[in-house]
């Protein structure tokens, strides 16, 4: 590593702690019991599962603070039911928590969404990303007729989406506390990072109505 490469490293790295000092003096200087708040304990009442992706922090595009978004964030947002990361931040933000939203936040300009579509391998990641070749492939009548680029790569971001709302409603763990409360609800939203507005795909779930046969379980029977 070249003496260059060093101090721009440690130049970012430097940045963090500073921005973190920074961080803790603006709060104080609003409010002196800011973190002895915060460190009382948290009362989310949202579960967000969005993309990793750097652009889209959670609490920046909602305009929330801490305390108020519990967080999952993995590449392009895919919910699978055997990831036991996932399940477990759903598990104990519905079960524990009590969170009444869930939602899962795609955006456009996906990366993961992007790869997907593609033939191109990118290692241990196109095993990921075969979650969304999956979801490509359901919805291949739909999007084989946009012939542009961008508008079918949009239309996948959507999809994919989507797709990860009805994953989650397909869960024991959601459709068990259907059966117990009538206040969780499942939503689908897009950011657009070319503009910073949020699009609700209105894809809403608050019961286990349209899963289909073999979908919606029994919950009588635990
Ligand atoms: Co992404």
């Amino acid at each position: 590593m070249t003496e260059d490469i060093k101090n721009e490293t440690n130049h970012t790295y430097q940045q963090l702690l500073e921005g973190n000092r920074t961080f803790v003096a603006e709060q104080l200087s609003t409010d002196p019991d800011y973190f002895t708040t915060l460190a009382s304990g948290q009362k989310p009442e949202v579960l967000w599962i969005g993309c990793s992706d750097s652009r889209v922090p959670a609490n920046q595009v909602t305009n929330t603070k801490p305390g108020e978004v519990f967080v999952h964030r993995n590449i392009a947002n895919v919910c699978v039911h055997s990831d036991m990361n996932m399940l477990s931040v759903l598990d104990y933000s519905v079960n524990v928590l009590k969170v009444k939203h869930v939602i899962v936040a795609g955006h456009y300009g996906c990366g993961g969404v992007a790869a997907a579509m593609s033939n191109k391998q990118y290692g241990l990641i196109d095993n990921w990303l075969r979650h969304i070749k999956d979801v490509y492939r359901l919805h291949a009548h739909e999007l084989d007729l946009i012939t542009d680029d961008q508008k079918r790569t949009d239309r996948l971001v959507e999809l994919n989406t989507i797709e990860q709302v009805f994953n989650l409603c397909k869960t024991t763990i959601i459709q068990n506390a259907w059966k117990e409360r009538d206040d969780l609800q499942v939503h689908g939203w897009v950011i657009d990072i070319r503009t910073g507005l949020l699009k609700d795909l209105k894809v809403s779930c608050s019961n286990s109505d349209n899963l289909g046969k073999v979908f919606a379980l029994d919950t009588s029977v635990k």
